[in-house]
């Protein structure tokens, strides 16, 4: 990794200021290291509909690769509630998946309360045997 662990928690907490979460109040924000040094940031986007409902991973993810960025290493998530303590939270089931498209296990995901109090794992932890790319060829 081209930046440090509390760099890329900074961009995360950066990120969630922007989150749009007026249903669950729920704010998160992400950040995605690039092999090239690249961070990439997203927020959940919530809506009315609420199945539309994006989260902050997938948000950062997305972002990252269609702006042409397919190989990452480290990814940094930060959540809570408005209005009490951000609690170190861990990516749903459907951005472990989104993620392992194009991370793979070996991703290193830092799950963050703030820059100073986060746990560290891989993907391959939170999505073991998980279904990706090479099974399709
Ligand atoms: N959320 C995320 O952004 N990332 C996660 O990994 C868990 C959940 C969002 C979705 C929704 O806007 C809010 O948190 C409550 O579920």
């Amino acid at each position: 990794m081209k930046i440090d662990e509390q760099t890329l928690i900074q961009a995360a907490l950066r990120a969630r200021e922007n989150a749009y979460a007026p249903y669950s109040g729920f704010r998160v924000g992400a950040a995605l290291l690039a092999q090239d040094g690249t961070v990439y940031t997203g927020c959940n986007v919530e809506c009315a509909s609420f199945s539309v409902t994006n989260c902050a991973e997938r948000t950062a993810l997305f972002k990252a690769v269609s702006e042409g960025e397919r190989h990452f290493t480290a990814l940094a998530v930060v959540g809570g509630k408005d209005d009490t303590p951000q609690a170190e939270i861990t990516p749903c089931g459907v951005c472990r998946q989104a993620l392992y498209e194009f991370c793979g296990g070996d991703l290193i995901v830092l799950m963050a309360q703030d820059e100073a109090h986060f746990t560290r794992c891989t993907l391959a932890e939170l999505l073991p045997a998980g279904f990706g790319p090479k099974e399709l060829v």
